[in-house]
């Protein structure tokens, strides 16, 4: 076979390493898997088998490693809400060796960007021996192991992501799961789907990344007088704003070598806010309207602990004093948006610290070893 990749993909251009570049491609790539799955008329596209499959589970598991693991917990709310069906996201690596019991027509969607992760085929090779194979690979890569040995396979249209830390491969698989969750919630007739532009929703992301990308400067003074310095720093938030905070926090650790956590706002105060010293970072992820006063809360626990609180919230939400401001989009898909400010954080520690931003230190973009 042959692969048809454009030279402009796998060409840095003028920018000094990969993962910027593709930090500021996502708008497009966002625009790409529109005009892939969504027709003129707004209707979304998937093989008519795929989503009869589907449709009919009882139960969906979303398996990933890493990042995309947490594009899965970010999917799995997306799911609940379009689909109706109760969604479960995995660890490919815990759940190959657990015993979970799986109901006949339980439905399996594998994320991955490469294809090729050793813990999620060993879990597609479980499906597909002992449980039911009713499975989907949505990878970057359409001839990977992964797409090949699933029944059904979906690729990104993210291009080729080359910098060891993922970025535009997260906001793909988003955007992918928003899409196939609205596809067979209308399959369904499911209301939350039929009324969801989600067209017009994932047109305005789009729109929203650019903004942040194109005020990169601003986070950068941020990064510099926040996080370079640092030996550790907390991402927190409630919900979504939860699951990115996961994904927020694994960005500052693989590259910027900062210890960094992800936690549950509300959970804080049940032991870990025991480490809050004098000028620890705390980034509070502020975008969910019913969770936002109590996210506030929380922050206010820590700043009387001595934290340095930077805030990230969507315009609605925002209050005097707030540090990073994102546009606004509809409330499930603002993790699309909030992520990229975090990894634009991520980018200019990496780089203000003087780390090879592309290549961090004991870590391979694709793990093929359990
Ligand atoms: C490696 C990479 C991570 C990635 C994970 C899962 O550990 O360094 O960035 O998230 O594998 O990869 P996959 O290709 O399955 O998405």
């Amino acid at each position: 076979f042959e692969v048809d990749i454009d030279q402009s993909d796998t060409d840095k251009g003028t920018y000094p390493y990969y993962m910027l570049k593709e930090i500021d491609e996502q708008p497009a790539v966002i625009r790409r898997i529109e005009s892939k799955y969504i027709s003129q008329e707004g209707n979304v596209h998937f093989d008519e088998k795929l989503l009869e499959q589907v449709s009919k589970a009882s139960r969906i598991y979303i398996v990933g490693a890493g990042t995309s693991y947490h594009a899965g917990l970010v999917g799995k709310k997306i799911f609940e809400k379009m689909t109706g069906i109760p969604t479960e996201v995995v660890l490919a690596s815990e759940f190959a060796y657990d015993d979970p019991l799986i109901e006949k027509d339980a439905f399996f969607i594998f994320l991955s960007q490469s294809g090729e992760t050793a813990d999620s085929r060993q879990v597609l090779v479980r499906v597909n021996e002992e449980w039911q194979k009713n499975s989907l690979t949505i990878t970057n890569v359409a001839n990977s192991t992964l797409a090949r040995e699933a029944q059904f396979a979906v690729t990104l249209e993210a291009g080729p992501e080359i910098a060891v830390a993922s970025t535009k491969a997260y906001v793909a698989q988003i955007a992918l799961e928003t899409l196939l969750a609205v596809a067979i919630g209308r399959y369904n007739q499911r209301d939350s789907a039929l009324h969801f532009d989600v067209a017009g929703q994932l047109s305005r992301v789009a729109n929203a990344i650019q903004t942040v990308v194109d005020e990169k400067s601003q986070i950068e003074k941020i990064a510099e007088s926040n996080l370079t310095n640092t030996r550790n720093a907390f991402y927190i938030g409630r919900g979504l704003d939860y699951d990115v905070a996961l994904e927020a926090a694994l960005k500052l650790k693989e590259i910027s070598y900062v210890q960094a956590e992800g936690f549950a706002s509300g959970e804080l105060k049940h032991g870990t806010i025991a480490l809050i010293e004098n000028g620890t970072p705390v980034l509070g992820l502020i975008t969910q309207t019913k969770t936002a006063d109590h996210t506030r809360s929380n922050l206010e626990e820590v700043i009387s602990r001595g934290a340095n609180v930077i805030t990230i919230t969507s315009e609605k939400l925002q209050r005097d004093g707030d540090n990073i401001i994102l546009p606004e989009v509809d409330e499930i898909l603002t993790p699309l948006v909030s992520v990229v400010a975090t990894q634009l954080l991520a980018y200019y520690t990496t780089l203000q610290k003087g780390y090879n931003v592309d290549q961090p230190r004991n870590l391979a973009k694709s793990v093929t070893v359990e």
